[in-house]
């Protein structure tokens, strides 16, 4: 019990199932991990394997079809609607593959844009400080359209960051960078964990970027098959090529 209020985020057995009958999809088949404070895990495996459905449900984006999920030692099942939106908005962050910025707004209003749907007030100082700790502080008054990706992504990252969540969840977040960008999103990302303590999960396919994390995990059919520690991009390369279907 005492691992559900240590971890940041704790899972227990998760399981999902998409559809019924000939639609049924068994996407998470009972997984069970804690992702403690202040560490950086990656998680890896084939696609279709389950990874964005664990980030979903972990994130309390989805709801899952069975076992449990606490963050910061909340039970997620615990909660109705209002109190899951709440939780998601004070204690998660999520930066998706596409950036998701809106395309009209400046990357300082951006970055503000949840604090102030939720009805908070926000000061140009507090934004300007959420900018520059992403190295952006020059950038406040660009739209994203007048930003690189790797720039627009750490204005995401900015964003996700702005209410100071529990755990910042990424789902693919260099996936459409190159790789100088990914490196200094993955820079960002490893000096959060090391210098404030962000625990940080991030879904990735590329072993380089799971190099950067304390932990990786390896999903196969909605399982975890592997957990590697300390391991090279060239080994991380080699048990992952064991688990891809041949085409
Ligand atoms: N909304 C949905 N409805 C039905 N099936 C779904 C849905 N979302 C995902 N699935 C199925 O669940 C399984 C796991 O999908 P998921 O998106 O979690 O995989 P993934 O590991 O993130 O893959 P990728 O690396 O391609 O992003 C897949 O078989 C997928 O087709
Ligand atoms: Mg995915």
């Amino acid at each position: 019990m005492s691992a559900m209020t240590t971890a940041t985020v704790s899972l227990r057995d998760l399981r999902m199932v998409y559809g019924t009958g000939e639609r049924r999809v068994l996407a998470l088949a009972g997984v069970t991990v804690d992702f403690p404070p202040a560490t950086f895990t990656a998680i890896m495996g084939p696609s279709g394997s389950g990874k964005s459905t664990l980030l979903h449900c972990a994130a309390g984006l989805d709801r899952p079809t069975g076992g449990r999920v606490a963050i910061a030692g909340k039970d997620l099942g615990s909660l109705d609607e209002t109190g899951l939106t709440r939780l998601r908005r004070d204690r998660v962050g999520f930066v998706f593959q596409e950036f998701n910025l809106v395309s009209s707004l400046t990357a300082g209003q951006n970055v503000a844009l949840p604090a102030r749907l939720a009805g908070r007030r926000t000061s140009a100082g507090e934004i300007a400080a959420a900018l520059a700790e992403v190295g952006l502080a020059d950038r406040a008054g660009h739209r994203p359209s007048e930003l690189s990706g790797g720039q627009q992504q750490r204005v995401a990252i900015a964003r996700a960051l702005f209410n100071r969540p529990a755990v910042l969840f990424a789902d693919e977040p260099t996936g459409a960078l190159d790789s100088q960008s990914s490196r200094q999103v993955l820079d960002l990302l490893r000096t959060l964990v090391d210098e404030h303590r962000q625990t940080v999960v991030m879904v990735t396919h590329d072993p380089l970027a799971a190099a950067v994390a304390n932990e990786i995990l390896v999903l196969a059919d909605g399982r975890l098959v592997d957990r590697l520690t300390g391991v090279s991009a060239e080994s991380i390369v080699a048990r992952l090529a064991a688990l891809e279907p041949t085409c």
